[in-house]
């Protein structure tokens, strides 16, 4: 007997958005953690540009390539039998040419076997997001705190406190929704401007830093598991200390090493005695 299982897919956002459900959404990069994810019941997985920060070191999302997010969302889908999959359209690979969009888009797809692509931008990339549309291809936005523009912003900063920022973040958000996208990441918009945004759309928002009243919350995974420490933003919470975990285990692993505690009988392996003694 086959069970089938209920797998969240992109027109379940939607429906989540009318039925007035609450879309979960965490980031993964690997088997075994999109597989832990996938088993507590997340219903998207996103394999974002923060693998630059969380996972490979980097200070910033901007050298992460097309090539790196496939390679990372390939495990992730081996992981996830669920889960939606989304990957992110790295720097510069949407930029240069509505050609190239579709095309790194499509790689997402074929090669990283997600079931969408998330990219950066409102009225900028427009024309490349309708075309990854066309291509039957679908597109979650991001729009308020665009890490790939932290050049251009300065830091990462709270968007949409200004009423020119604010009028701008909603008529991209509506551009959005008329280009096609699914769904539209809020980052670090203020919990009011956000709820504004969330009730002019018929899409869902998902907020990360952008209070309560999104249609779903995404946060970076190695956040909020208490796993990187290098930048702590307001709006995460901890809901666990993992790295402190891994800490006290490695520290423990050490002396139990140095203090030949470790391996015990329990983990290793016996051979005959008579065959021993014939080494000798
Ligand atoms: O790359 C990422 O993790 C993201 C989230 C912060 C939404 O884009």
């Amino acid at each position: 007997m086959s069970t089938s299982i209920n797998k969240f897919t992109t027109t379940s956002f939607l429906k989540a958005k009318k039925e007035g459900k609450k879309i979960s959404m965490l980031t993964a990069y690997d088997y075994p953690m999109a597989k832990l994810l996938d088993e507590a019941g997340i219903d998207c997985l996103l394999v974002g540009d923060s693998l630059g920060m969380v996972v490979l070191g980097y200070e910033t999302t901007l050298q992460v390539t097309v090539d790196d997010i496939i390679h990372h969302c390939k495990a992730v889908a081996r992981g996830a039998k669920r889960a939606h999959i989304t990957a992110d359209m790295p720097f510069l690979s949407y930029h240069i040419s509505v050609e190239e969009s579709v095309r790194n888009a499509g790689r997402l797809i074929q090669e990283g076997g997600a079931s969408a692509v998330k990219l950066e931008g409102g009225r900028n990339v427009i024309d490349n997001i309708k075309a990854i549309v066309n291509a039957q291809i679908p597109v979650m936005g991001h729009l308020g705190l665009t890490p790939q523009s932290i050049n251009m912003l300065g830091g990462y900063k709270v968007q949409g406190t200004t009423l020119d920022q604010s009028k701008k973040l909603i008529e991209e958000a509506e551009l959005l929704q008329q280009a096609g996208v699914f769904s539209i990441v809020l980052e670090c918009v203020p919990e009011k401007l956000a709820k504004l945004i969330s009730e002019k759309l018929d899409i869902p928002t998902i907020g990360i830093g952008a209070g309560k009243y999104c249609d779903g919350q995404v946060l970076v995974t190695q956040d909020m598991l208490g796993i990187y420490s290098d930048l702590k933003p307001k709006f995460v919470k901890q809901y666990a200390q993992l790295g402190n975990t891994i800490s006290s285990a490695c520290t423990q692993y050490i002396s139990e090493t140095q203090q030949q505690q470790f391996p015990a009988a329990e983990h290793s392996f016996t051979i005959d005695d008579e065959i021993l003694a014939k080494l000798y």
